[in-house]
């Protein structure tokens, strides 16, 4: 396609968007008959929503009230990491819908904002564990992300040392170059060839030596950046670059650092030369070091989403970790699963990691709403992890109005909410042990039903609707994923409710059941089995099944359904297996021969 042939598309696109636009709101479409009217009724209700996004899962609010001391106490464990030490592992739990992931997020943007500011090197990475659930998958992720990062610093780096080239081609030995003098100060610490002593970037030391690498850093006290980019060069002992400094003595305090024995002659380059500044000797250097840089972009290798053996991505993630010095807090979502699901070998990897890393240190935060995975843990894991533990209480229904008030201001248009449906969705919530994602569900929910119904207003009757809704979607959701099994148990008390049969009993469900098995070429479970799975649908809230006594017939189940039956019975027979039993009835006189 030519130039003009896109500029001419590109036109008609744009007049044709606008025309639309006009169109609208003033005057007819023009081609009358080809329009229905589909879409007028919708439009012209007036919406309810400003910013519905707001009220979504996905939405990190910028304010979480009522969980300042949980956020405080995460903050004061974790500001560590800006001093360039280890903060504590941290285990963090609390029910569904209490903002554990909302606040994690938000001290984490916080750390990571305030990390850049202050020019301390500290990352975090998020993992959802619900997500990537395997060791394998957690530690590729990881090692990917470092890798990715370490690229990105390696280029920065490579930018002000081609700089810093240029500077010293334009270097006129005659004339004061300020300019250059203020870059110099502000980007000394890239100059200081920080990788050169096994990828130390000493800008938060005071020029402690390497030797302490099985300490925390030592965090900044004092000093211009010039002093510290001199400390940085004392740092370098392997590294040549760092004789000639050292020699210089320039500007290093005495007694910091080793002792000086190399006798190089002093001053190396006049005072306003780019190089004196920095740990290069000469041109050459700074060369070579542009050439080790990119060597080691081009050895980085990325793992891949599956085939290697573990111990190899482990090495990867652990040498990514490790290429530059630097605090690594990894937060882990939902451990819980990643336990459940493989054991917990990759978090005690990741907890005894700081004694082999030279450079780096990593700190764990795991999140759950299940406590009941730390008894699965290694004893030392499960220490290690715990070392902080971090409560996240349920909300009563006053926290919950308030989150909800600060949401629906920006969620809704001004007059869109009667005053009594932020109170009845927060009490709903609250029933539902304070969970502020069900308040919010209900809240959005809510909204959409009133637009849909095309109400200026949401009231009390929409809220009720949506808790009807949600309610409903959820055991959609739960029945249609029940393994079939359970699927013909609980159809079996379905066609007993449908024939009016009350206080159901596991006998009972288990002759319909058999027969139903039979129909499909279902294997058929014992009776204890099925009593079995007659109590997980009561745990899922589908059934309700209590035990009563009979005197001294000893004791049984009474089961009755505890949701909607044509919507449960029409999930049920949208499985394949089950929509092929037609004729129920037969099924159901069985009741009555045994
Ligand atoms: N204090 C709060 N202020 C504002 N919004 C909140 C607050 N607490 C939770 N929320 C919101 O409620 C929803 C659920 O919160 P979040 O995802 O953090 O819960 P969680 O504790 O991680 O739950 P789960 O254990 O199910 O993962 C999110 O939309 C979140 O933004
Ligand atoms: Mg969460």
């Amino acid at each position: 396609m030519s130039d003009e042939d896109m500029n001419t598309t590109g036109s008609n696109e744009i007049d044709g968007t606008r025309g639309f636009a006009t169109e609208l709101g003033v005057t007819d479409i023009g081609d009358e008959e080809s329009n229905q009217g589909l879409f007028d009724d919708l439009l012209s209700g007036e919406p309810i929503f400003e910013n519905k996004e707001v009220l979504r899962p996905s939405y990190t609010p910028h304010e979480l009230p009522h969980r300042s001391d949980q956020i405080n106490k995460m903050a004061t464990i974790l500001v560590a990491a800006l001093r360039g030490e280890t903060p504590s592992n941290i285990l963090i739990y609390g029910k569904t819908g209490t903002g554990k992931t909302a606040s994690a997020k938000f001290v984490s943007k916080e750390l990571e904002s305030t990390s850049k500011k202050y020019s301390v090197p500290c990352d975090v990475e998020y993992i959802n564990c619900e997500v990537t659930d395997t060791q394998y998958r957690v530690l590729a992720q990881l090692a990917n992300k470092f890798i990715e990062k370490n690229e990105q610093r390696i280029d920065d780096r490579i930018d002000s040392l081609e700089e810093l080239l240029a500077a010293v081609d334009d270097y006129d030995p005659g004339s004061e170059s300020p300019e250059f003098e203020i870059a110099s100060e502000n980007e000394s610490e890239l100059f200081a060839d920080p990788t050169a002593d096994g990828g130390s970037e000493r800008n938060v030391s005071t020029g402690t030596t390497n030797s302490d690498t099985d300490g925390d850093f030592t965090p900044e006290t004092g000093g211009s950046p010039a002093e510290r980019s001199t400390d940085d060069v004392s740092d370098a002992e392997s590294d040549p670059d760092r004789r000639v400094s050292e020699a210089e003595g320039r500007a290093r305090p005495e007694a910091t650092g080793p002792a000086n024995t190399d006798d190089t002659p002093d001053a190396r380059f006049p005072s306003d030369h780019p190089l004196e500044s920095t740990s290069f000797d000469s041109r050459q250097a700074v060369e070579d070091r542009i050439v080790d840089l990119k060597e080691d972009k081009e050895s980085f290798e990325e793992v891949p989403m599956t085939g290697w053996p573990t111990d190899r991505v482990y090495s990867v993630f652990f040498d990514a970790v490790d290429y530059d010095e630097r605090v690594v807090v990894i937060m882990l979502d939902e451990i819980d699963k990643l336990v459940e699901k493989s054991g917990d070998d990759t978090l005690y990897n990741l907890s005894r990691m700081n004694s082999e890393l030279e450079n780096s240190r990593v700190s764990i935060i795991g999140i759950s709403n299940d406590l009941k995975f730390t008894d699965f843990l290694d004893p030392r894991v499960k220490s290690s992890l715990g070392e902080e533990e971090i409560v996240f209480p349920p909300y009563d229904a006053n926290q919950l109005r308030d989150i909800l008030q600060h949401r629906s201001e920006v969620a809704f248009k001004g007059s869109a909410l009667s005053d009594d449906v932020i109170p009845l969705c927060a009490a709903f919530a609250a029933q539902e042990h304070g969970d502020a994602r069900r308040a919010l569900d209900l809240l959005r929910t809510a909204g959409e039903l009133a637009e849909r119904s095309q109400a200026e207003t949401i009231v009390e009757e929409h809220v009720r609707q949506a808790q009807d809704k949600i309610e409903l979607d959820r055991v959609v959701e739960v029945v249609r994923t029940l393994p079939t099994q359970s699927k013909l148990v609980l159809f079996s008390i379905i066609l007993l409710e449908k024939n009016g049969v009350h206080s159901i009993n596991t006998g009972e469900v288990f002759n319909i059941y058999k027969r139903l098995c039979e129909e499909i070429d279902a294997d058929v479970l014992t009776q204890r089995r099925v009593t079995d799975l007659i109590s997980e649908l009561d745990m899922l809230g589908i059934v309700n099944a209590v035990v009563v006594s009979k005197g001294r017939y000893g004791r049984t189940k009474e089961i009755s359904l505890s949701v909607p039956l044509e919507e449960t019975e029409a999930v049920l027979l949208s499985d394949s297996r089950l929509s092929d039993i037609d004729d129920v009835q037969p099924f159901v006189q069985a009741r009555f021969e045994n």
